[in-house]
């Protein structure tokens, strides 16, 4: 048994952080089954080699955790990087030997250590007109032998470091997005390899980005402030014990750069004629250049980069060039994809690159940009004319899949284009795959909605002047993208600007970061994003630390939405998003001024009335509360938290049912959230889903619900005896449905299910984008329901599974992987004639809760033995939905005869 795969902070060898006390997790490898973990001993180290005289050493702790373990020694120093190594001990008596080592670095830890300077040129501006770039440099000497270098550096906007003419790493879009005015991330490089002995040269550019260019629909400016700056502190270790600083102060001189305009929504003006050949390396004469200035910004906002840096993360060739029927040449991607095309370039010096980033072709098979509403997206460069000239824009990045060349001198190849596509660097580790086609096509276009929409905060869209950190959004998706990819600092960092974002009395932003208006907050179903999002990534981590983190906040928005409530228990004031975006209003229904959007025809908010959906979303955070001080041991506000949600749903009850059990609203969503919600007495809910699939059937097995209603949907259905209904909907290919939009071409999920109408022509252009992942939360389904992955709230993480795969949709075999934390755990099942095999994979240190669909103790065999011939599996028993076993760690191979499987119609208890 080996102990591999070290984690601090979920991250593998993080480089500048400032959590005090660090939390480290492993993973556990053996070739047996059933190894639970019974104890652990951890020892950090300040150096590598020997942990001869460990900084800390945790001595033998008896416990199976392996996710979460907290340091415990010595108050942690700056600027310090600390090496750990694991050993364990398991429940075969075996003692692992110990891990390869891993390590992690604090970053500057107190406020009081930065020297340096906030500084910006000292050239006057005019804010409120497009400006070049600047560009800063300095030099200093290094004299002696490096022991190791690190930059800390952040800035107000966009900014990029360079060190004698490279960039510091592969960072983007430094220093991301956060409520810059409350807490501003700085991030870490190790330089130490990129300096020399003598003369060398730091260099940044600067870029508006989030935090003065155009922001939001309303065309707002300097949201944040209105001038750029960049803060760097650099400091040498030599391996003589002594330490050089180099700081941003007024010694730093500052000119312009080609970068003429760089704009996150409206892309990149750069005139390469500009360029200062060497700016950013050593003995350049900047005599010609400007000065700086400092800028007073509080130190005290400064954290450590907390959630992974943006980076490029694949290359993608276009597919085709073609010509449109207008005339127009554009370049095909063949694929949605967000970030930028690199291309190559040849012409005379003066000579233009014109590039236009779009999504869509239009009914005539011309090009659409209508919906990019005032976002430019639009990349223009201007050739020096030296010969092969190769580009890519700095501050911005496009939602596109397809490039309107406007200008390129010289002849077009798919050659000289690259896509690159960039988003938050988070782990990949979910992966679901089935015999159906068009569901793959369909996971396809999940994961690429989650691509081009985690970049540095989730967002609804990244291609339209929006791309804002839309809560509701965020909340309705967040538990499909645990699925897929490691998400757990992304949110973390996110959740931190909710709450210092949240209003004084509770109330939460529609969006996140807040750049809306003041009176631009809480509509039910977005606010409680606050509860929602901190609940998910504790069940799929077991992070209790989140739960810690964000308790006030969750509590506040609930304790909001009671003042606001009639008699504290029904939500019927306010401005609320609705059903968003549900099909069954009527459409004429115009969105008004409050969204600050010209009115427009068109149906936006669903049929589901406000007050339902409000106190409907209201219970369900309430009761989330009220678990989640359970978690935390807060035993007064258990009690009131729990009076409260009963409060609430008897409310619900009174004012939403007959005493005879009818649903007063007969929308799609008013059944779904209901029954989802558990404010559906039990006596009641057959006849609350038997109305939910008569509603469904009367609209010829098409779903009918917006935002809110169509995640749980599916949820609803199968929880209650109904899977088959479920099926349907997600295997319907007519509109509406999800498929729909995959036969008719899609590469990401659509905002609208109508995006592109069956007739060809689209949904208004004012709000259309081709990539929101709102919809995309029936992955959730997938992997939970279809292969049968969850969590269990009582052991969270993946700690204990529940694994009940329901197979239907006429699927021959599905199979789902997920990499928990503590290791990869599969379940795939395939039918082979009147055969079931299921193949499962339990990590190590967890057990699993497994329902095998329509199986019988006296048929079902384990890797080729009668189960029941072993006693391999003492807690297994037979129910009516097939055989419930209690699995330990291991890979198993289960095969019974199966007829094609119809559940008993039993409603959820
Ligand atoms: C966004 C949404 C968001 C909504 C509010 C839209 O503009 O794109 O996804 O949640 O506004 O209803």
């Amino acid at each position: 048994m080996n102990v591999k795969e070290l984690r601090c902070e979920y991250k593998k060898n993080p480089v500048g952080i400032d959590v005090l006390i660090p939390r480290f997790g492993w993973i556990l490898d053996s070739d047996l089954r059933n190894v639970m973990q019974t104890a652990y001993l951890i020892q950090v180290s300040k150096d590598d080699a020997g942990f001869t005289y460990p900084f800390w050493d945790s001595g033998r702790v008896n416990s199976d955790n392996s996710v979460h373990a907290e340091y415990g020694g010595p108050v942690l120093l700056p600027r310090t990087r600390y090496y750990f190594r694991v050993k364990v001990w398991d429940n075969h008596r075996f003692e692992s030997e110990w891990s390869e080592p891993a390590f992690w670095e604090t970053g500057i830890l107190n406020a009081w250590e930065w020297s340096a300077w906030f500084i910006t040129p000292e050239v006057e501006i005019d804010s409120s007109k497009p400006a070049p770039c600047p560009a800063l440099r300095k030099e200093f000497n290094v004299a002696g032998e490096i022991k190791s270098a690190r930059v800390y550096a952040t800035g107000l906007g966009l900014y990029e470091l360079r060190i004698n003419g490279e960039k510091a790493d592969d960072q983007l879009l430094t220093p991301g997005w956060t409520s810059y005015n409350k807490r501003l991330q700085y991030q870490t490089y190790d330089v130490t390899l990129k300096l020399k002995n003598g003369n060398n040269a730091v260099g940044v550019l600067l870029g508006d980005g989030w935090y003065k260019g155009n922001l939001g629909w309303v065309h707002q400016k300097n949201v944040y402030g209105t001038r750029v700056c960049i803060l760097m502190q650099l400091h040498i270790k030599y391996t003589d014990g002594t330490e050089q600083v180099v700081v941003s102060d007024n010694t730093w001189k500052s000119s312009t750069s080609p970068i003429l305009m760089s704009e996150i929504y409206h892309g990149e003006i750069y005139d390469s004629r500009l360029e200062m050949s060497g700016w950013d390396e050593a003995n350049f004469d900047d005599s010609g250049w400007g000065g700086v200035k400092e800028l007073d910004v509080p130190k005290n906002i400064l954290v450590a980069q907390e959630n992974v840096p943006i980076r490029k993360i694949e290359e993608i060739k276009p597919v085709s060039i073609f010509k449109t029927p207008a005339g127009e040449t554009v370049i095909d991607m063949g694929q949605n994809m967000v970030g930028w095309l690199r291309f190559r370039v040849s012409g005379p010096e003066g000579s233009k690159v014109v590039l236009k980033h779009f999504e869509v072709m239009n009914k005539e098979g011309n090009v659409y940009t209508e919906n990019l509403r005032s976002a430019r997206q639009t990349m223009e460069y201007i050739l020096k004319g030296a010969g092969e000239e190769t580009f890519e824009p700095h501050f911005t990045f496009q939602g596109f899949r397809y490039v309107k060349v406007e200008e390129y001198p010289g002849e077009l190849s798919p050659d000289n284009f690259t896509g690159i596509v960039l988003h938050s660097d988070m782990d990949h580790i979910g992966r679901f795959e089935c015999s159906n086609e068009l569901l793959n096509k369909l996971q396809h276009n999940i994961l690429w909605g989650l691509k081009g929409n985690f970049i540095d905060v989730p967002t609804d869209c990244p291609q339209r002047d929006e791309r804002l950190g839309w809560t509701g959004d965020a909340q309705v998706f967040i538990r499909t993208a645990c699925f897929n990819m490691n998400t757990v600092p992304f949110f973390e960092k996110w959740l931190r600007d909710l709450k210092a974002d949240q209003l004084k009395n509770g109330g939460v932003p529609w969006v996140i970061p807040h750049v809306l208006n003041e009176d631009h907050h809480s509509s039910s179903g977005w606010g409680d994003a606050a509860v929602i999002c901190p609940w998910t990534i504790y069940l799929c981590c077991g992070d209790e630390r989140v739960l810690r983190e964000q308790y006030d906040s969750m509590k506040s928005w609930v304790e909001y939405i009671r003042g606001q409530a009639e008699n504290g228990l029904i939500w019927n004031t306010g401005f609320h998003f609705g059903d968003w975006l549900a099909l069954d209003a009527k459409e004429g229904i115009r969105v008004g001024d409050s969204l600050g959007l010209d009115e427009k025809e068109g149906n936006y908010f669903g049929a589901t009335p406000n007050d339902f959906i409000s106190t409907a979303f209201y219970a369900y955070s309430t009761g989330l509360l009220a678990r989640t001080t359970k978690v935390l041991k807060k035993s007064e506000d258990e009690k009131t938290y729990s009076r409260l949600h009963d409060d609430i749903v008897k409310a619900f009850r009174e004012e939403f049912f007959t005493i005879t059990g009818r649903l007063a609203v007969t929308t799609q969503t008013a059944y779904v959230l209901a029954l989802m919600f558990d404010l559906v007495e039990k006596k009641h809910r057959k006849r609350t889903v038997d109305a939910l699939v008569k509603n469904i059937e009367e609209n010829n097995l098409h779903l009918t619900t917006g935002f809110l209603g169509a995640p749980y949907l599916c949820h609803v259905l199968s929880q209650n005896g109904r899977p088959d209904t479920a099926y349907k909907l997600l295997i319907q290919t007519d509109y509406p449905s999800w498929l729909y939009q995959v036969a008719k071409g899609a590469t990401t999920v659509w905002e609208h299910w109508d995006g592109i109408k069956p007739d060809g022509s689209f949904w208004s252009p004012d709000m259309n984008s081709f990539n929101h992942y709102a919809y995309g939360a029936i992955g959730d389904w997938m992997y939970r329901v279809v292969a049968g992955l969850d969590t269990d709230e009582e052991k969270p993480g993946y700690k204990h599974a529940v694994i009940k795969p329901q197979p239907g949709g006429q699927l021959q075999f599905a199979c789902a992987e997920l990499k928990s934390m503590y290791g990869v755990i599969k379940s795939a099942w395939r039918i082979e004639a009147d055969t079931m095999v299921i193949n499962l994979t339990i990590p190590h240190n967890t057990t699993a809760a497994v329902t095998l669909p329509g199986a019988k103790i006296e048929s079902l065999m384990e890797n080729d033995s009668p189960i029941g011939s072993t006693d391999l599996f003492p807690r297994c028993r037979e129910t009516g939905e097939g055989v419930v076993i209690e699995l330990f760690s291991g890979v198993y191979t289960f095969t019974y005869k199966f007829k094609i499987f119809i559940p008993q119609q039993s409603c959820k208890q």
